[in-house]
């Protein structure tokens, strides 16, 4: 029997790329160039499954537009906001992620996030690079405190619990807020706010680990930080889209927050520009799940799901 053919958008790790050219005829993107729609609808022609990232836009236009050989989607992310599913479902087209093995690596990221705002780690590095340290002295880049501090997690789903087992090492008091609560065992004494803004004025850092849906839309807007205490720190490793910039950049302007590491933008990378110049921010490009081990685990759930729907199990982390 021929192999089935999988169109994969971006270049994936190369233990990746062996396993999918061992069991698939693989429509690879080597060069790993930014393709648009219609150039993935070209080569999508005569596919069974396509692999895509969340660079790639899968509206219901576009979703609509695909070959009916397509019958599975298998995006290369937990995040699956830049996929109509609603559209994929119309067209009988099963759509997966990469859950759980993403979890940790994201949640270590989140603590550098936190750590590097709080500590001043961009202007820190800079003058080391910049050669402009000219002595060690007792006043020099004073940061925020971290350990034994307050911690609001906002959604708390694999990641935030993730984030919380790491800050309890750091002696830090959760509070997290959800539309979930969860057992006694598994809050461990985190503190629960079924309305987030109740949560919000017992964040001496607040992390955001929320999926990015109309619902979480710039849920961290003026009125939301004015809540949160004076010298609070915001850490965001989700979606960009769950903070209001223009609100974000005024309170780390004005004073209001202390400082902000981010790690997603809105539109990135096109992010606000508004970011770029503000000393009190430690910004990353998306590397939340940026370890060897983390992508090639996620290429290797992807194909796990496809290998199951090609022979007609039900793949574990079908999402629609
Ligand atoms: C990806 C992520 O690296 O999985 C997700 O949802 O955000 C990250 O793991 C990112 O999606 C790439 O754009």
């Amino acid at each position: 029997m021929s192999k089935r053919i999988v169109l994969v958008t971006r270049r994936v790790p190369e233990a990746v790329t062996a396993r999918l050219e061992r069991d698939y005829e693989a429509r690879l993107n080597r060069e790993d160039r930014l393709l648009d729609g219609q150039e993935v609808l070209a080569r999508a022609a005569g596919a069974d499954a396509l692999i895509p990232c969340p660079t790639d836009k899968l509206t219901a236009q576009f979703i609509d537009q695909l070959p009916a050989s397509i019958r599975v989607i298998a995006t290369f992310s937990v995040g699956y906001e830049h996929i109509d599913l609603a559209a994929a479902k119309r067209r009988g087209i099963v759509v997966t992620n990469t859950p759980e093995v993403l979890t940790d690596a994201t949640a270590d990221c989140t603590m550098l996030l936190l750590l590097g705002a709080a500590r001043r780690a961009h202007e820190g590095e800079r003058m080391i690079r910049e050669a402009t340290w000219t002595a060690w002295a007792p006043t020099g880049l004073l940061g925020v405190h971290v350990t034994g501090k307050r911690l609001g997690i906002y959604g708390m789903g694999r990641i935030g619990k993730a984030v919380a087992r790491r800050a309890r090492g750091f002696d830090m008091t959760i509070h997290y807020s959800d539309p979930v609560r969860l057992s006694p065992e598994i809050e461990a004494g985190a503190i629960y706010h079924a309305d987030p803004n109740d949560m919000l004025p017992h964040c001496d850092f607040l992390t955001i680990h929320s999926p990015s849906t109309p619902e979480t839309y710039h849920f961290l807007n003026k009125e939301r930080i004015a809540r949160l205490p004076d010298g609070a720190i915001v850490v965001n490793a989700a979606r960009g889209t769950i903070v209001d910039d223009g609100a974000l950049i005024a309170a780390l302007k004005s004073g209001k927050l202390a400082a902000a590491g981010l790690d997603v933008f809105e539109g990135e990378p096109n992010l606000n520009p508004g970011y770029r110049p503000l000393q009190n921010t430690f910004l990353l490009p998306h590397l939340g799940s940026a370890t060897v081990e983390t992508r090639n685990a996620m290429g290797f759930k992807c194909l796990d799901n496809l290998d199951a729907f090609f022979a007609k199990r039900e793949p574990p982390d079908r999402v629609a």
